[in-house]
């Protein structure tokens, strides 16, 4: 594949260059402690920290914290930094799923939003280190309450709109929230989504399973019918009239958690992620500074939901910290036409555009003619993010949408690591497609074989970091033994990403996908786990095997493997009350897209379902099952097999 060179109109004389990206580089692994006792100071402290680096990736005892003695507020430094400056410039930049619809919110009007619903959490019994859940569709109101729990010291947990009520109830209880932040229907692609319906439903389910979710804050969005529970809900166009608009922020110490984001791991049920105040705000800021080259006066727009770790770090909190202009989009890239993206990006003259893959993907099939008929002058910079780029999908990005002009910056991360950890710089870094090219500073990584061995040059295997950074997760929260099982045991006092990657002969890093029971569909990270269970729990199956296989749009889509209770018949019907079981176990994003009927599952002699070969199957890859003579009755692969062939 061939490399794209910096090209002279991507340095703007206000970011790095290659060289500074080499010594920056150098500094930040040499002498890490240095480095970000510099770099710290881009936040403003309210007691400035003395101590940087105290981390320990040992085996039972792992305990990462940065700059632990100082203090801050969060929302302070996303908000009343800037208002001296930039008060009347636009902070969030809000476009609806209507093209009609639009909002632009001042960074004086945000202040005072965000304080207003501070003073309203507190009414409602909000205290320091409490936890609020937040179940909203893309509209301003989400990053207020986000800000908000920010500015008095409580503990967010964002919930995708798009998970069912089952789902929000479980994320209720793992954080023990008693207080949920919601709208009474959100917007899509000119449907409307029933969350305040979906929120009752959850509130129900939790109090079932004895949690009570004491308050219940609603957004008016929509206007539509919903059911009131009196003196559980309260309406916030109502409750933020009785308050102030000034609410002093709390002083928080680095390592007060900030957010619990659940994600989806290889086993069990979704992790709470944990992230803190200082390092991570530290490393959104830093990361959104110099990997999309931000600049003065620019429009930002990730595309990606508040409900995922990259709405969290790029359409919030990074350009915000950075005094900048974030888009929010409450509606999809087809809606009302497969031209929507580019219509937003003329209208608001957006400068730096951020998604993924899929949705380049499913564009890029909707045919040029909706890119080119817009005029795009505006972007100067492609990001993309969430799951690997094919070549194909980037050249298109790059040709058509970028028209050769704008950088295209494949960023590498995940929910645990808070931010960016590889990623070009543009303007620094040549390009390839198809490859996250080069770490971000102080992130060290390594591959290793299965055994653990560090490997060593041009080679592929699985990949570790094998120092702290400011972004990193701090625990799972609730379960600091789970987050070493899960992280840092595989690979003693390595952190290991549950990804497997490539390094070529130039040091260019290329992430291949997962190598644990995790799929990526449609940039969503999803367990396998989670859907054999919700399978598994409809009363006709009896079991349930999941894998990923590739899918053209989704990059990989869910091939579930169903054997079903003595006397059930398998049928078309079946299948579809499948389907519908498992949207409404976990949400729409877990559908499956292949329902394989199998009256036996490959296992070995102990009992474990052979994924592997599962796997090949739903890959259609016949030849190339590996031995299968552990298997404890061979003749299964033969006929899930000629089953796979029958039914295509
Ligand atoms: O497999 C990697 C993939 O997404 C996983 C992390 O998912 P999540 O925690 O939901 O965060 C997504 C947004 C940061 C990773 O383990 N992934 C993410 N970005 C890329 C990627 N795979 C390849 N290239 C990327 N740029």
């Amino acid at each position: 594949m061939t490399t794209v060179a910096v090209k002279e109109e991507w340095k703007s004389g206000t970011q790095l260059t290659l060289s500074d990206y080499n010594s920056w580089y150098a500094a930040s692994v040499n002498d890490p402690e240095g480095f970000w006792r510099e770099h710290g100071k881009r936040l403003d402290w309210i007691k400035p920290y003395t101590k940087v680096k105290n981390t320990s990736f040992a085996p039972g005892n792992v305990s990462i914290k940065w700059f632990e003695d100082g203090t801050l507020n969060l929302s302070a430094n996303c908000l009343d930094r800037h208002l001296t400056e930039r008060g009347d410039q636009t902070a969030i930049l809000w476009e609806g799923d209507n093209p009609e619809e639009s909002r632009a919110i001042s960074y004086k009007e945000l202040h005072g939003d965000v304080c207003r619903m501070a003073n309203v959490l507190k009414d409602l019994g909000v205290g320091r280190g409490e936890r609020v859940s937040i179940y909203m569709p893309m509209i301003p109101e989400a990053a207020v309450a986000m800000l908000a729990c920010a500015r008095i010291g409580a503990v967010h947990s964002v919930v995708f709109g798009g998970f069912s009520p089952d789902a929000l109830a479980g994320r209720m209880e793992g954080s023990g929230s008693k207080v949920l932040v919601t709208a009474d229907e959100g917007l899509r692609a000119g449907r409307k989504v029933p969350l305040k319906a979906n929120a009752d439903k959850a509130v129900e389910i939790a109090a079932k399973a004895g949690h009570t979710v004491e308050k219940v804050l609603v957004v008016k969005r929509t206007g539509g019918e919903i059911a009131w529970a009196e003196g559980r809900d309260h309406w916030w166009h109502e409750a933020r009239e009785r308050v102030s608009a000034e609410c002093e922020p709390e002083e928080m110490s680095a390592e007060d958690p900030l957010f619990i984001l659940y994600t989806s791991g290889s086993t069990g049920k979704p992790k709470g992620v944990l992230h803190t105040t200082g390092g991570y705000l530290v490393w959104a800021s830093m990361t959104q500074q110099y990997v999309f080259d931000m600049r003065a006066g620019e429009v930002f727009w990730c595309t990606a939901d508040v409900g995922w770790v990259t709405g969290h770090s790029y359409t919030v909190y990074g350009p915000l910290a950075n005094g900048g202009t974030t888009l929010m989009f409450e509606g999809v890239p087809n809606y009302p036409d497969a031209g929507r993206f580019w219509q937003v990006v003329d209208k608001h003259s957006v400068n730096v555009i951020y998604t993924a893959p899929t949705a380049i993907r499913a564009l890029m099939g909707a045919g040029d003619e909706f890119v080119t008929k817009s005029s795009r002058r505006s972007l100067r910079l492609l990001g993309s993010v969430g799951e690997p780029i094919n070549p194909e999908a980037w050249n298109w990005y790059y040709r058509v949408v970028g028209e050769e002009r704008c950088p295209i910056v494949d960023t590498w991360w995940q929910t645990e690591t808070g931010g960016i950890l590889i990623t070009p710089l543009p303007g620094a870094i040549d390009l390839k497609p198809g490859s996250a090219t080069r770490p971000f500073f102080g992130v060290k990584p390594e591959l290793v074989d299965g055994e653990g061995k560090v490997l060593e040059g041009a080679t592929e295997g699985n990949l570790c970091i094998t120092d702290s950074w400011p972004g990193q997760m701090r625990t799972v929260f609730g379960d600091h033994e789970r987050f070493e099982q899960t992280y840092f045991s595989t690979y003693p006092n390595k952190y290991f990403t549950g990804d497997g990657a490539r390094r070529d002969a130039d040091g260019y890093w290329w992430i291949t996908g997962r190598v644990d029971d995790v799929i990526n569909v449609s940039g969503h990270r999803m367990g396998t786990a989670e859907v054999e269970s919700a399978l598994v729990s409809h009363p006709k199956v009896s079991e349930a095997a999941v894998v990923g296989y590739p899918h053209d749009v989704k990059g990989q889509g869910i091939y579930c493997y169903v054997t079903l209770m003595e006397g059930e018949t398998p049928s078309e019907e079946l299948k579809k009350e499948l389907v519908a079981h498992v949207r409404g176990e976990i949400g729409p994003i877990a559908s499956p897209d292949k329902i394989q009927f199998s009256p036996g599952l490959p296992k070995t002699r102990s009992g474990k379902i052979m994924r592997r070969i599962l796997r090949k199957i739903a890959e259609d890859d016949f030849g190339a099952l590996g031995d299968t003579s552990t298997l404890a009755d061979p003749a299964v692969v033969d006929d899930l097999i000629d089953n796979r062939q029958n039914r295509k």
